[in-house]
Order: structure tokens, then C-alpha cells, then sequence
């Protein structure tokens, strides 16, 4: 077992590093350690990309040589991608989209078909928030399978029309452990993110004869402010995850964002309809033994 300690430390320092500017340089982005350039001359459209996970995954993919086009509700969560990439040269343009809506987003990908349309769709948007489900309203239920799971076809339709006329374009899908294992607490974001994958695995097929792949992450707990307000906004919640967590930390939105980028980039072209999860082991079943509780085999049933 690791030490509590040293995994949570190191853990916050990467988070450190992952939100603020490093007096010493340019803050690391999760195009560091990939091939530059990767994705020269590529756009891509990422969807809440201006927060958490879909922030760090615009970062690298504006590192490595892509237009980026951030797009969410609102823009003002933009703001600070927008002056990072004035600063560092990056290419990059927000737009207010709301992924429920089907016609704005069929509006936002007609204008950018026009323009050579998108090679790389990033279906990231969510909203999530802890209730037991005898309690969840129709309305709250609605909102998050709006954003997930009907967000995540409008874009993948829209988007993936013009893919399928050029030949060529990937789909990445951001979703969560829990699809396949559930979650107490989460049945709207659990339910959306299963369909999600369902739709992940079945675009992948369906559109593979077209020249696209279709791919997700599932990633275990890591910090952004949307996720510690909503799902542990106290530090002893936050504790008590951790130690269920077999390598002891939450991950970091660079780290995923680290694999989002190579499921994207041509290292993975022979992937499809995979789901890549990133969780330090927490899906997998759990000791149910705690150390020295375990009954010490006799000798000779230990015996082969
Ligand atoms: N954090 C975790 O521990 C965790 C674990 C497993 C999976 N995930 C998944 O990872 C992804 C990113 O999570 P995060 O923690 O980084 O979340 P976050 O920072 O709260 O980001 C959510 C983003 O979605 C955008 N959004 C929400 N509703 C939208 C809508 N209707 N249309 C367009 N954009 C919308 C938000 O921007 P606006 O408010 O501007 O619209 C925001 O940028 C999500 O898919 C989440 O389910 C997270």
C-alpha cells in the first residue's frame, strides 16, 4: 500500500502546476513529452474546453499544432485559454454552444464545414452533481442526459456528417468508470455516460468504412472546480475517495488529458471503439480483506 502522504502530495503539485503559470516558463500543457506538431494543420473542436479536463486537452492539442475551437455556454470560461494562446501563439477560437441545443450545433458545424470543418471532435461537456435517485427531480434528470448523452449525439451527428463527406476524423468521448460499474448517487450521469459508450462503441463500427474513429476515456476521480464543488466539496470526502483508490491520488486533468491526446493522435490509428480508462485501478474489485485479516493458509493447503 502507499503511503497516504507522498501520492497526495505529489498530487497536489501536479494540480498546482496543471491550473496556475510557473514563475520559471510556460506551465506544462499535456502536449509535453508527445511528438510536436502532431497535429499541424488539423482543427479541432472540443466541447467545454475551456474548464478542467476539456482546458487541458485544448492546451495540448493548441500546443501540438491545431486550430482549437472551445466551445461551451459560456465564453467568459474561455477567457483564460484565449490569453494563453495570444500569448504562446497558439491558434484558437471560442464560441458559445450549448450542446442540447441540435440546431445551434448544426448552425456551428455547417459554418465550420465551409471553412474545411473539424478533424477532431472532443464530445467533453457535462454537468454532474450528487443525488440519491429516488430524490432527483424529472428536470435534473433531463439536464444531464441533455448535455451527455443527447450533447454527445448532436455533436458526434453534426460534426461526424462532415468527417464522414471528407474521409477522415476522430471522435473522442469523455466518460466516466461508472458506466459500466454504476455509481450510488450519480444515476443521471451514470445512465448518460453508459449510453454514451454504447454510442461510442456503435459510431465506431458504423462509421469505420468512412475513414472515422470513435474512442473514450473513462476517467477515474481527478480535480477540476466543476467536479470538487459538485461531487466532494469537502477535503474528508475528498480523503475518503483517495484511500479507495488503489494507487492512493486522484489523477490530474493533465494526465488525462496526456491520454486524450494520444487516442487522438496517429500513434493510435489502429484504435477504435476502444475506451481507455484512467482511473489508478478503482474500477477493479477491491480487497475485501484489510492487511493481516486474511486467514493464513495451513502448510499444506497452501501446497500445490
Ligand atoms: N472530474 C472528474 O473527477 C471526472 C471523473 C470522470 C469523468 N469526468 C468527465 O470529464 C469531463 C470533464 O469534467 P471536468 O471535471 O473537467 O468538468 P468541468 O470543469 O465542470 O467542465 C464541464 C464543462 O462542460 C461545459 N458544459 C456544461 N454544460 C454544457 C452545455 N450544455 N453545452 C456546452 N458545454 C457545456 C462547461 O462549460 P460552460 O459552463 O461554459 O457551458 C464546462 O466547461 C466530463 O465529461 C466529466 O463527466 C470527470
Amino acid at each position: 500500500m502507499i503511503a497516504r502522504g507522498g501520492p497526495r502530495n505529489l498530487e497536489r503539485v501536479s494540480d498546482t502546476r496543471a491550473t496556475q503559470s510557473d514563475a520559471t516558463g510556460p506551465r506544462a500543457t499535456a502536449g509535453d513529452g508527445l511528438v510536436p506538431a502532431t497535429f499541424a494543420g488539423s482543427t479541432a473542436l472540443v466541447t467545454g474546453g475551456g474548464t478542467g479536463l476539456g482546458l487541458e486537452i485544448s492546451r495540448g492539442l493548441a500546443q501540438l499544432g491545431a486550430r482549437v475551437i472551445c466551445a461551451s455556454r459560456s465564453v467568459e470560461h474561455h477567457s483564460a485559454l484565449l490569453e494563453e494562446a495570444a500569448a504562446r501563439g497558439w491558434s484558437v477560437e471560442s464560441r458559445a454552444l450549448d450542446v442540447r441545443e441540435p440546431t445551434a450545433v448544426e448552425r456551428l458545424a455547417r459554418e465550420l464545414d465551409e471553412r474545411g470543418g473539424i478533424d477532431h471532435l472532443v464530445n467533453n461537456a457535462a454537468g454532474n452533481f450528487v443525488c440519491p435517485a429516488e430524490r432527483l427531480s424529472s428536470r435534473a434528470w433531463r439536464a444531464v442526459l441533455g448535455i451527455v448523452l443527447d450533447g454527445t449525439f448532436y455533436c458526434s451527428r453534426y460534426f461526424g456528417r462532415g468527417m464522414i463527406e471528407r474521409g477522415r476524423g476522430q471522435i473522442l468521448n469523455v466518460v466516466a468508470t461508472y458506466a459500466w460499474t454504476g455509481m450510488p448517487g450519480v444515476v443521471h450521469s451514470a445512465s448518460a455516460k453508459a449510453g454514451v459508450l454504447a454510442m461510442t462503441r456503435t459510431l465506431a463500427v458504423e462509421w469505420a468504412r468512412h475513414g472515422l474513429r470513435v474512442n473514450a476515456i473513462a476517467p477515474g476521480p481527478f480535480h477540476s472546480d466543476g467536479a470538487a464543488n459538485n461531487l466532494w466539496p469537502d477535503d474528508g470526502m475528498r480523503e475518503r475517495i483517495e484511500e479507495q483508490i488503489p494507487l492512493g491520488r486522484f489523477g490530474t486533468s493533465l494526465e488525462m488529458a496526456q491520454h486524450s491526446l494520444y487516442l487522438l493522435s496517429p500513434a493510435a490509428a489502429y484504435i477504435n471503439g476502444e475506451c481507455l480508462t484512467v482511473d489508478g485501478g478503482l474500477s477493479l474489485g477491491r480487497n475485501m480483506w484489510r492487511e493481516g485479516e486474511r486467514r493464513t493458509p495451513a502448510k499444506d493447503e497452501a501446497r500445490p
